[in-house]
């Protein structure tokens, strides 16, 4: 028997996210056998009401039917200890679960209070691996906050029972990195300063910032989306070949990449949306920017060199997340063809909203002609699924319930990633480019 338990359970991140994926996967039969999920939130409500929330809040109706029946509200206020004996006294009812699961989609500061209460509770024994938590992001909110929080962490749990979510470890394209990079010659040769002229790294998007108003303008977008889900792109797509394919082995070849990245921040460029100060719980002098581009430097043997530069922004012409390898001019070509204007090879690895790959290669013509042409191989990963494909918070429930730690941060790579972001943050002078809703990248930074 296995209990899931999600604070948090009438917010935003519950409707979009958590629940489709805990109804997708019980579609499947993937949920372990006669998993219960318990929603906490602080809402006087009975089960049916809560129900009737999510029927309003969940897009597709139909997942909510697959579910209600393993689901049980409990209102919980955060800080009474006899609400979480209460909670405690209601699995073990239901359920009687040793497995246990408790999801904290709560803001980072509330973490440290509810680990306390989950643990004098009794909810969650340390050191006991079928108790785990996980905890959304972002953890902390800046390195000092992020070690605190993690301090007391390890002072009700083992390492082995934290899960650290970032949802894009989850996507398909991005748990393929290491695959394509390793699995493929080609490429795991060919990796390096030598024969890449560039990487870039982008997550651009479509939508401001919604009704998030109060948790974004206090966040912006260096800690909404760089700290986790770009420099994690980044360091896999930069770190050296890990000894095994282990979440252990893994981590250590992120976490050693990410301490030899620096970033150029005279040329960091931050920039907010107009009309972002009419948002609702935003600041009317407020600075928080919506976009951020900036350039990296590993300075190592790899790649020293070589510009990367990370792109992320709310309210941009399209949504998009990919990752740009731009290869080097083939050394005998200029020699061969003086006279021909070849592009060089790229890799494009499509993260949203397509998932895939696009190579760019150079090949004569066909027929009489001798001209030389730039084609493209795209290969598009959804094609090879039959119905829906899995989402990223699916893979990682699964993941979770069979207590592999691969796609969730352990606390140096956290920390690593909050240092470098303190930095940037040091350095920022609050100038803010001012773009249009709906712009491109280079509109938005037309005049910088
Ligand atoms: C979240 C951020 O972590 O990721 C959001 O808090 C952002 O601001 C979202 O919109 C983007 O995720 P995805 O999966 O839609 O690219």
């Amino acid at each position: 028997m296995s209990a899931i338990t999600i604070f948090g359970a009438t917010g935003d991140l519950m409707h979009q996210k958590l629940m489709p994926a805990l109804a997708n996967l019980h579609k499947v039969g993937k949920l372990p056998e006669k998993a219960h999920i318990f929603c906490v939130g602080r809402r006087d409500w009975n089960t049916d009401e809560f129900i009737a929330h999510l029927r309003k809040h969940v897009a597709e109706a139909a997942l909510v039917a697959e579910v209600e029946n393993i689901i049980t509200y409990v209102k919980v206020d955060l800080d009474n200890r006899d609400d979480y004996h209460a909670l405690d006294r209601k699995i073990s009812t239901v359920s009687n679960a040793d497995d246990r699961i408790f999801y904290l989609a709560l803001p980072p500061k509330l973490f440290p209070e509810v680990a306390r209460e989950l643990a004098q509770a009794n909810l969650v024994k340390k050191g006991d691996d079928n108790q785990r938590v996980v905890f959304e992001k972002p953890f902390g909110e800046d390195f000092e906050s992020a070690k605190e929080i993690n301090r007391l962490l390890w002072r009700y749990f083992d390492e082995s029972q934290i899960y650290r979510i970032d949802h894009y470890l989850g996507k398909e394209m991005i748990q393929n990195i290491i695959t394509l990079r390793f699995a493929n010659r080609v490429f795991e040769s060919d990796w390096h300063k030598d024969s890449i002229e560039k990487i870039t790294i982008y997550a651009k998007e479509k939508s401001g910032i919604k009704d998030r108003g109060g948790y974004y303008d206090a966040t912006g977008a260096l800690r909404d989306m760089v700290q986790s889900h770009l420099l994690q792109m980044l360091a896999l797509t930069t770190m050296e070949a890990p000894e095994s394919f282990s979440a252990k082995a893994i981590r250590k070849e992120k976490v050693s990449l990410l301490k030899k990245v620096s970033v150029d921040s005279e040329h960091v460029i931050m920039g907010q949306y107009r009309g972002y100060h009419d948002e609702k719980k935003v600041a009317d002098d407020s600075k928080t920017e919506t976009l951020v581009k900036m350039d990296c430097i590993i300075d190592d043997s790899r790649w020293r060199g070589v510009p990367i530069t990370i792109l992320t922004g709310k309210n941009m012409d399209e949504k998009r997340s990919e990752i740009i390898i731009d290869f080097k001019a083939p050394s005998q070509a200029a020699s061969l063809w003086p006279q021909a204007k070849m592009q060089s090879n790229c890799l494009i690895i499509k993260i949203a909203p397509e998932e895939g790959m696009r190579f760019t290669m150079n090949i004569k013509e066909s027929g009489l002609s001798d001209e030389i042409t730039t084609k493209t191989m795209d290969y598009n990963h959804g094609s090879d699924v039959f119905g829906n494909k899995p989402e990223a918070y699916e893979k990682l429930f699964l993941e979770i319930i069979d207590k592999n730690p691969l796609m969730f941060t352990r606390w140096d790579e956290i920390e690593t990633a909050w240092r470098l972001i303190d930095s940037i943050r040091d350095h920022d002078t609050g100038k803010r480019v001012i773009y249009e809703p709906g712009c491109t990248l280079q509109q938005c930074l037309k005049g910088v």
